[in-house]
């Protein structure tokens, strides 16, 4: 029975299929939040992730808000999918490979969101003043009940410990932030960086 109601819950979002088939940042979130060896196909793998959870619908939701709001099929999606309630996307610009973990009680609000970003429950992302929001460059992770906040940049390669709240520049990335204030603890050192050739903020 209940495989049955998840086939018919996931016939209207096929008829939306043109809407969503050509989203590249959808196509890479799927890849970090499935197994791609069990499900192949991208609309198989859709479906078992609307289908379980329910934190990937917000996800799912937020490709098509940015940058074209289909008004229609959000609220359809909606009442098919309900998404989970207290997980906050109001950012408009997320890169593709974006995977959240849990996310329950979690507002993301920035400037703007690199590649491959990771999010945990409990956190939050956002204003300390009108219009001052983060910038999270590419690859950077938020573990569970960080707060990340204020016109401040987050570089490549962050990670951003439990608990940590941020409240100041972290350019250079490929580090570690904890505690309160966060304070960097675990970096790469810049010459390992710059003897691989990456380009570092400082
Ligand atoms: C990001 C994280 C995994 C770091 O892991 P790691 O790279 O293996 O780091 P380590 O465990 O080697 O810790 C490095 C140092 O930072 C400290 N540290 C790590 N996380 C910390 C945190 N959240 N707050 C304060 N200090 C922290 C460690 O005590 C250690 O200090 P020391 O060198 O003085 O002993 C960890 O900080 C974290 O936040 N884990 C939570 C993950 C999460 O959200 N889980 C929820 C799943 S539901």
């Amino acid at each position: 029975m209940k495989r049955i109601f998840a086939y018919l819950r996931f016939i209207p979002i096929l008829f939306f299929f043109p809407v969503y088939k050509n989203n590249i940042r959808l196509r890479k979130d799927l890849d970090q939040w499935i197994n791609t060896k069990n499900n192949k196909t991208f609309l198989g793998r859709l479906a078992v992730l609307l289908q379980s959870k329910k934190e990937f619908r917000n996800l799912f939701i937020h490709r098509n808000t940015y940058p074209k709001n289909h008004f229609l099929f959000r609220r359809w999606i909606k009442i098919w999918y309900p998404p989970e309630p207290t997980l906050y996307l109001e950012c408009p610009d997320i890169g593709g490979g974006c995977y959240i973990q849990h996310g329950f009680a979690t507002y993301v609000t920035a400037k703007k969101i690199g590649d491959n970003f990771h999010v945990n429950q409990q956190v939050t992302i956002g204003y300390s003043g009108p219009n001052a929001l983060p910038t999270i460059k590419d690859n950077c992770m938020v573990m569970c009940g960080a707060k990340v906040l204020g016109d401040i940049t987050l570089g490549n390669y962050t990670r951003v410990g439990a608990n940590a709240v941020v409240i100041k520049d972290y350019k250079r990335g490929y580090g570690l932030l904890v505690g309160v204030p966060a304070k960097p603890k675990k970096e790469y050192p810049i010459e390992v960086l710059r003897k691989e050739g990456i380009a570092i903020e400082e």
